[in-house]
């Protein structure tokens, strides 16, 4: 599994930061974040809202554009050594700069110049989807809307929001929305991990996202899952960390399969990789063992996927060949 070429388009970045980088980086800065870290060296929580916080702290040790260069070099690793060859991870101004544009550009000069580095040493390629964090509110939403519009292009790619789905409402978002399409991003929106098949539907109706985070809550309405598969609409599947926060109690109760059987595309990522214990090779080797999901199947989602991404066609030609590389 560790071989197959994956293509990953649910990733936060401060989310994928090994604990390690993270105890190390505060200690250099003698920064007290608190008892966030296990006695093994984890992250600590025991909810959502435990993950958000701990999640949060972790995230204010990040303090310069040189932080998040390293940060995004230790990614892109973790990420290659899973077999990651094309990977959209999400950025929040709100953690970089504090929303300033003038800050913001410079946090994003030094995640692209990771960037070309691991394009040149590990043949992985990143783009980038600006995020906005749902609890933080709608106007901090526009804020980080504008840094979106000003900065979209070739690598910024995307734009879409995360954060506590039960605060808020999407219609409270659709400025920032429509401002991102304007600029020329596509969007995706977290949904239907905490929410119900309601979240998703208003989701759908007032922010009209082409890909939604999670969506797997679709499951329990099958006029819904009907909709999303004639539509089109793409589902960026992340099971183990589904699992890790106790929407499912193990792999096989998992929806990814049944979404599937039932014509929805689903994709497969880890949201939040060391925080949920979980790599992308993981999650290849817990579906196949869940759901005896083969190469072809694994293929056929990463082909879906790498159709689903946002990034340019000359980018998606250039990464396809490594697919079929993989499938001859
Ligand atoms: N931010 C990071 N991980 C998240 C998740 N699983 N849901 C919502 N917001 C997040
Ligand atoms: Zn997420």
């Amino acid at each position: 599994m560790k071989d197959l070429p994956k293509i990953e388009l649910h990733l936060h970045l401060e989310g994928a930061a090994p604990p390690a980088f993270i105890r190390d980086l505060a200690k250099r800065k003698h920064v007290d974040i608190g008892g966030i870290f296990n006695a093994d060296g984890s992250y600590r929580f025991k909810d959502f809202q435990a993950f958000l916080k701990v999640y949060e702290a972790a995230t204010s040790v990040l303090t310069t554009p040189e932080d998040y260069h390293r940060l995004t070099l230790a990614v892109l690793e973790q990420s290659a050594a899973s077999g990651v060859v094309y990977s959209e991870t999400f950025l929040s101004p709100d953690f970089c700069g504090g929303r300033d544009l003038g800050a913001w550009r410079e946090y994003l000069a030094a995640i692209r110049e990771a960037a070309d580095i691991g394009q040149r040493d590990m043949g992985l390629t990143l783009r980038g989807i600006i995020t906005c964090i749902r609890h933080f509110g709608p106007d901090k939403a526009r804020q980080t809307a504008r840094c979106a519009a000003e900065t979209a292009g070739d690598w910024i790619v995307g734009f879409g929001i995360a954060g506590d789905e039960k605060v808020a409402k999407p219609k409270d978002f659709r400025w920032s929305f429509d401002a991102a399409r304007e600029a020329g991003l596509r969007i995706t929106a977290h949904a239907g991990e905490w929410g119900g098949p309601d979240a998703i539907r208003a989701t759908i109706a007032d922010l009209n996202p082409e890909r939604i985070g999670h969506g797997v809550r679709a499951v329990e309405d099958l006029a819904l899952v009907d909709e999303l598969a004639e539509n089109g609409v793409v589902l960026e599947v992340c099971p183990g960390s589904n699992i890790a926060l106790g929407i499912y109690p193990d792999w096989r109760s998992h929806p990814i399969a049944e979404l599937d059987r039932r014509g929805v595309k689903v994709t497969i990522s880890t949201d939040d990789p060391p925080f949920f214990h979980t790599t992308m090779a993981r999650e290849y080797d817990r579906l196949a063992g869940a759901f005896d999901w083969d190469k072809g199947q694994f293929m056929r989602i990463a082909r879906a996927s790498l159709d689903a991404a946002f990034c340019d066609a000359d980018t998606k030609a250039r990464v396809g060949k490594l697919l079929e590389a993989a499938d001859a």
